[in-house]
């Protein structure tokens, strides 16, 4: 029989996992620390998906992603469904697969109805290949290569323009081609808003001075060039993303608003603006104490605000776009590690070592990023020791967690990170040539390897040995 969660492993008054009266009020996935299937079973081991974790880390070892299907697809469909439900006109959101770009993931979304944003050649790249329709991707990122762009026009993909290097280039490429014989190139055009929001200033894309997207204060020059263009380009819509992380609604209500008023200058020039995208940027929760807004209640008011600016400026409802990443993906997975060395310094601290660290998981040592874990095999054990989980590589920084509450541990215990599914896979790296880890999507019981756990060979397999060293 399936436990409900033991109250040992409440922290702080809340629980790491949801009842099944919450699961059944279908929590925003962005507020729930573990993936909603998340339980603890008879042996007082973590499941998720219905499968033991322990169970999941014997078969495929550790460190090993584990992502859940149901969280998944609940977040797509909150999205998709609060779109529907709050805004007249038609809408379309896509995923930011930079928080997790692979086929299955691609795959998963574009079956819910997502498009999808790609950041790169290689991102677009993956997205085709998992079956994604190029009419509902979108290329972003500030500095594309000619070679991206000609893919991203071959492959039919709208590019989002992210400034002035770009539009000439893309006018250049048509110009050669005696125009395209498709028609002109699909183009939304990304704008700096010029809005502030608390978070990481890393994460933070919205303010003036900032690399992404044309000068707002320069919208007449930029608008006059496209309305001439327009044989070659056609611009079919405006851009914008705020940041990363980001649990205040209001930023996202202001851009909503800015974008009309970018809408209806875009309009004087006869450019037919038909679509606005918002981006994406809403948070989630990795500690207790986060309290970012439901998905639902960060879609509502920019709808609202969209069609009160169009209603008001007598515009005809353009098609709302918004790309989120980590709301989408960040809870709907945990990292397992086998935990291994520990270390105890007198009236210090102690160190608990895992198998893996900051190649798997550079979030910590970028951003200071703060993470929960719990031992998938003593759930219900109370949390008794205050401990640095440290990762394996050559690197003092390299530590995961510092002082996390955990109860007493041994050498081969599986530790769980909790909210790994954002910029985990998607940032790592082989520091110290440690293979990249396995994942897994688990739903109803089964286990299917979504990413093949690097080996040494893989390591080496782009190596070049000249003939002169053999
Ligand atoms: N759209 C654009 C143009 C973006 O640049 C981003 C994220 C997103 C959408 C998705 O934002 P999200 O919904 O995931 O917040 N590596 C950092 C995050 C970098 C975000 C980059 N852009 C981290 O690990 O926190």
């Amino acid at each position: 029989m399936v436990s409900t969660f033991p109250a040992q492993i409440q922290t702080n008054g809340s629980s790491y996992i949801l009842s099944q009266s919450d699961r059944q009020q279908s929590v925003s996935p962005n507020q729930s620390l573990l993936p909603l299937s998340a339980k603890v079973n008879d042996r007082d081991n973590l499941e998720i998906g219905g499968c033991d974790v322990t169970t999941l880390v014997k078969q495929f070892g550790s460190p090993l992603y584990i992502l859940d299907e149901e969280s998944l697809q609940t977040a797509c469909r909150q999205y998709r469904d609060s779109f529907k439900q709050y805004y007249k006109g038609e809408s379309q959101v896509l995923y930011a697969s930079k928080a997790w770009n692979c086929l299955a993931v691609c795959a998963i979304v574009h079956s819910l109805g997502l498009g999808i944003d790609v950041a790169s050649g290689g991102e677009l790249y993956t997205a085709l290949q998992a079956g994604a329709n190029a009419e509902k991707i979108y290329f972003h990122s500030n500095n594309k290569s000619r070679d991206e762009l000609i893919f991203a026009i071959e492959s039919g993909s709208t590019i989002v323009v992210d400034n002035w290097y770009e539009l000439n280039t893309l006018v250049e490429i048509a110009s050669e081609n005696g125009s395209s014989t498709d028609g002109p190139y699909r183009i939304m055009l990304r704008l700096t808003p010029g809005i502030d929001c608390h978070t990481h200033d890393y994460i933070r894309t919205g303010q003036l001075d900032s690399k992404f997207g044309f000068d707002p204060n320069a919208l007449d020059d930029l608008f006059a060039f496209v309305s001439k263009k327009q044989s070659f380009l056609n611009c079919v819509g405006l851009h914008a993303h705020i940041g990363s992380q980001i649990f205040e609604k209001q930023p996202h209500q202001d851009l909503a608003a800015l974008m009309i008023e970018w809408l209806k200058k875009a309009v004087t020039y006869g450019i037919n603006i038909t679509e606005l995208n918002v981006g994406g940027g809403l948070g989630i929760k990795y500690v207790e104490s986060d309290d970012p807004p439901t998905i639902e209640e960060w879609v509502k008011p920019i709808c609202e605000v969209i069609e009160q600016g169009c209603h008001v400026a007598n515009l005809p409802l353009p098609k709302l776009l918004c790309e989120p990443g980590r709301s989408l993906i960040g809870t709907t997975c945990v990292t397992a590690y086998s935990i291994g060395a520990s270390k105890e310094i007198p009236g210090i601290r102690k160190y608990i070592s895992v198998d893996g660290g900051m190649s798997d998981n550079p979030r910590p040592i970028t951003y200071q990023s703060i993470y929960r874990a719990v031992v998938a095999n003593k759930m219900s054990l109370p949390f008794t020791q205050t401990v640095t989980i440290a990762g394996k590589h050559c690197e003092s920084g390299d530590i995961l967690i510092k002082d996390a509450q955990l109860p007493l541990t041994e050498s081969g215990d599986i530790l769980v990170v909790m909210g790994t599914g954002a910029y985990n896979y998607s940032m790592s790296s082989n520091y110290n040539r440690l293979p990249r880890p396995a994942a897994v999507l688990v739903a109803d019981g089964e286990a299917s390897l979504i990413l093949q756990r690097e080996s040494y060979q893989d390591l080496i397999r782009q190596d070049c040995l000249p003939e002169r060293l053999k």
